[in-house]
């Protein structure tokens, strides 16, 4: 801006008080050289009067806030600082108490005039005259929004981290004396009768059963272990299919707005099910009188730094909007903590997985909330720049016959996976090692019953695990056919289980 005459007039009174400005030479004019390098500067310099009254803004500040300076001038900037929520209540009190030292620091929020919030580093030192008389003061401010973003991620990140290792390590072993719960549980109900005492128990502790694996499977995924088994897919159908099945049976409806030429992405099929259904639940619990969700796909090129926490390039973004509740402020930074919920029934995990997966993914998550009026989170995943594979139907269940060897080093996995492999019409022998298995393999092709299948337990406790002991098993028979089987999806067998020869 071009200063005004009357701040001029203030000005060069500050300057004839300057003595160091005394002795500049007088052409060119020192004052407009002073205004000229005020001008140019990236930080953000306000000039105030005693009373706080501003006199004077540069250009990069009526640039980032979106005003015009004459909006600017005249405005109290302790009243305009204070009135914005998260500010110190009494800004002017605590500048003046430190002033006396002669300077200010602080990160306080800005508003821009579009209602935006930015966060600045505020450095503020009284201007005063050479016998120290204050006559007003500078404020130097630099906009910082991006770094605390960035800062806040990386928080989050090791926040999460250690979570996770803790929880995946519980989740690992409760999954295991689940699964072994959960066959028996099957088991009988395949037996019990329809209609007799004991199949609705069965019904109900076997539905039980499969909400604790769900609710470990979260575990395990937003702990280290849930690599992702990635395949080229369009989210496009997928959105709808989960949106229709999570929001299914409530009072909320769906509208869709998703590009029909959607680029592909490389993700888990079943992770990216996860995500949706746990933002779209959320906002079907925070309309409680009902409404409509929107999810919206769509493609975009972000440019680097665009978006914190990822590099810049081609992204697919999915969002979610409901128009509920909302999110209070000082909660928008903790909703993606494990454990944080302030519902009743909530574990808290359903946005600390969709966090983590969307960082498995190489991806960005940020949630947008107005209380009182809704709430949006949006998704960035990279595009891929291969096409999806046809999509192979699902076979039905066929009976098999012959002999099946099984290695798990779990007790009640063998018993219960060797009576649900004998359901198939298989006859099934076990292994608790490498070891073991590899001796009874070849004891079974030199008596004449070889198995026509081994399934591997990759991870052993103590002894030789899956893929060792296929190894062993293609020395004696180059055609062996072997399934790998884990109880999560942490090895990176599982995600390229081709490669590693099962
Ligand atoms: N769409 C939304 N609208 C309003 N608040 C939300 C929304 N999504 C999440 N929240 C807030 O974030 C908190 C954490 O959500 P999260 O999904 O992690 O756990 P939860 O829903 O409470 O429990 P769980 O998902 O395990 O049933 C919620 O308790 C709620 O306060
Ligand atoms: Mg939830």
């Amino acid at each position: 801006m071009k200063p005004n005459p009357s701040l001029l007039e203030e000005l060069s009174k500050i300057r004839r008080d300057l003595t160091g400005l005394e002795t500049a030479p007088r052409e060119p004019d020192p004052l407009s050289a002073f205004f000229f390098a005020l001008e140019g500067l990236s930080e953000m310099v306000v000039i105030t009067d005693l009373e706080h009254k501003i006199v004077y803004v540069n250009a990069a500040c009526t640039d980032l806030l979106g005003y015009n300076p004459e909006e600017l001038m005249g405005l109290k900037a302790n009243k305009y600082f204070e009135g914005i929520p998260g500010n110190p209540i009494d800004l002017a009190g605590l500048i003046a108490a430190e002033a006396s030292d002669g300077f200010w620091e602080g990160e306080i929020f800005n508003r821009r005039k579009d209602g935006d919030l930015i966060t600045i580093n505020l450095k503020l030192t009284p201007l005063a005259d050479s016998s120290g008389q204050v006559l007003g003061y500078v404020g130097i401010s630099e906009n910082i929004t991006e770094r605390k973003l960035m800062e806040e991620e990386l928080i989050n990140a090791r926040k999460l981290e250690s979570m996770g290792t803790l929880a995946g390590g519980i989740a690992h072993d409760f999954n295991n004396i689940l699964a072994a719960i959960l066959g028996n549980v099957s088991y009988a109900r395949i037996y019990a009768e329809e209609g007799s005492e004991l199949y609705k128990p069965l019904v109900e502790a076997e539905a039980a059963c499969l909400r604790a694996q769900g609710l470990t499977h979260q575990l395990l995924t937003f702990s280290r272990g849930g690599k992702p088994v990635k395949e080229v897919i369009r989210v496009g159908e997928l959105l709808k299919e989960v949106t229709g099945f999570a929001t299914h049976g409530s009072n909320v409806s769906c509208r869709f707005d998703i590009s029909r030429d959607l680029w592909p992405v490389e993700a888990d099929r079943g992770q990216i099910d996860q995500v949706i259904s746990n933002l779209v639940i959320n906002a079907v619990q925070a309309m409680p009188e009902g409404g409509e969700i929107e999810v919206r796909a769509g493609n975009v090129e972000l440019k680097k730094g665009a978006v914190p926490s990822i590099e810049g390039g081609r992204f697919v973004k999915v969002e979610v909007a409901d128009k509920g509740v909302g999110i209070p402020k000082e909660y928008i930074e903790k909703i993606f903590d494990p454990y944080f919920t302030t519902k009743q029934r909530g574990s808290g995990l359903g946005l600390a997985s969709v966090y983590s997966i969307v960082r498995n993914h190489s991806g960005a998550i940020r949630a947008v909330s107005e209380p009182g009026k809704g709430t949006t989170f949006i998704i960035y995943v990279p595009a891929s720049k291969e096409e999806p594979q046809e999509k192979k139907m699902k076979e039905d269940i066929i009976l098999g016959e012959g002999r099946v060897l099984l290695l798990d080093d779990e007790e009640m996995i063998r018993k219960v996976a060797a009576r649900l492999i004998e359901q198939l019409g298989y006859e099934v022998e076990t292994a608790v090692d490498g070891e073991e298995a590899v001796e009874k393999y070849r004891e079974a092709r030199e008596s004449g019953r070889p198995f026509v299948a081994v399934i591997l337990d990759l991870t052993v406790k103590g002894g030789m695990g899956g893929e060792e002991a296929l190894e062993r098993l293609k020395e004696i028979d180059p055609e062996v056919k072997a399934i790998v089987s884990s109880g999560y999806s942490i090895d990176s067998v599982m995600a390229d289980y081709e490669r590693a020869g099962f």
